[in-house]
């Protein structure tokens, strides 16, 4: 990308362009590409932008807070509370995939109802260069890209950062004066901690894994990986006090990428894995075992499932 500044006014002068005197509507997800593409949006067309955020209950420890503090000067924004219905929605379901398609036909549900009583006839999308590569390779459903464009009945499909690599987004970002959480924020999975549970989705794996994410990613900020996390990958037995317990085994993960296409799995201290473990350990106390990835994309990929 030349230069930030020329990106930034001709990404607003063309969304202008394109949607006219219409409605658009963003489904904003707490990342930095949807951020970016929402705050260009908001530049070019004002309140005619709808941006809608669907707290799904699989976020990030505080991720609904952030987006209501960041965007609250966009009058528009609308935070939708569905958490019960993902969970209800993905009640018993086990398959990778088909949790996948649980989560995305849920969450068109809610975000075809916004749309509409927004009288919207744009989309707006983060979809970033990445996305449409691994989308065109079919390598995981429900990317950012599919789905929702073919939900409702829209004229058009606004895309501000398609062309961009997400160090660029993050470029982006901070011209734009997006807070520091939001643009160097690690990207997240659209289907959240559902995929950072192996198995079924209970509330009990999704609390401890959102925890536990959260412990991660504070004690590794400093090694500045492309994505840390922990996820719940089974059970196993421990002990606690005097007693052998049947508790979860949380698996910590933290890669260095450029794109996520292929990653190494990070060299960190063995001192903060540590602390991890004990901070992981301490505060949950059905967690009985901490483990590291050692395993590099390819032949692991960077998620669980
Ligand atoms: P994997 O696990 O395939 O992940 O190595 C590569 C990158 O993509 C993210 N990811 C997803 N993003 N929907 C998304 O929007 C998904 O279903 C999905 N699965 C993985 C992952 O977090 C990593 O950044």
């Amino acid at each position: 990308m030349v230069n930030t500044i020329e990106f930034i006014e001709d990404a607003v002068e063309e969304i202008d362009e394109q949607v006219g005197e219409e409605n658009a509507v963003i489904a904003l997800s707490g990342g930095v590409d949807s951020s970016v593409a929402a705050a260009l949006a908001y530049r070019a067309i004002g309140d005619r932008l709808t941006p809608v955020y669907v707290d799904t209950g699989l976020m990030r420890k505080g991720e609904t807070d952030q987006i209501r503090e960041t965007f609250s000067y966009m009058d528009s924004l609308r935070i939708v509370e569905a958490q019960d219905r993902f969970l209800d929605a993905l009640s018993g379901i086990t398959d990778p995939e088909e949790k996948r398609h649980a989560i995305g036909e849920q969450f068109i549900r809610e975000f075809e109802r916004e749309a509409t009583s927004a009288e919207a006839e744009y989309l707006v999308q983060g979809t970033i260069y990445p996305d449409r590569i691994e989308s065109e390779g079919n390598i995981k459903s429900h990317h950012n890209v599919g789905g929702l464009p073919e939900v409702v009945d829209f004229e058009g499909i606004v895309e501000p950062v398609r062309e961009l690599y997400k160090d660029e987004v993050r470029e982006v970002a901070r011209e734009l004066d997006l807070e520091e959480i939001i643009s160097e924020r690690m990207p997240f999975p659209g289907p959240g901690l559902a995929i950072r549970v192996v198995g079924e989705v209970t509330r009990e794996k999704v609390e401890i894994a959102r925890e536990a994410c959260h412990i991660v990613e504070e004690e590794v900020e400093e090694h500045d990986p492309w994505q840390a996390f922990a996820a719940v990958v089974g059970k196993g037995t421990g002990v606690k006090g005097d007693n052998r317990v049947h508790g979860w085994i949380v698996s910590v993960r933290s890669v260095e990428s450029r794109d996520g296409m292929t990653a190494r799995a990070q060299e960190l201290p063995w001192e903060t894995l540590q602390r991890i473990q004990s901070r992981i350990t301490g505060e949950n106390e059905n967690v009985a075992r901490v483990v590291y990835d050692v395993t590099h994309k390819p032949p692991a990929t960077i998620e669980y499932e």
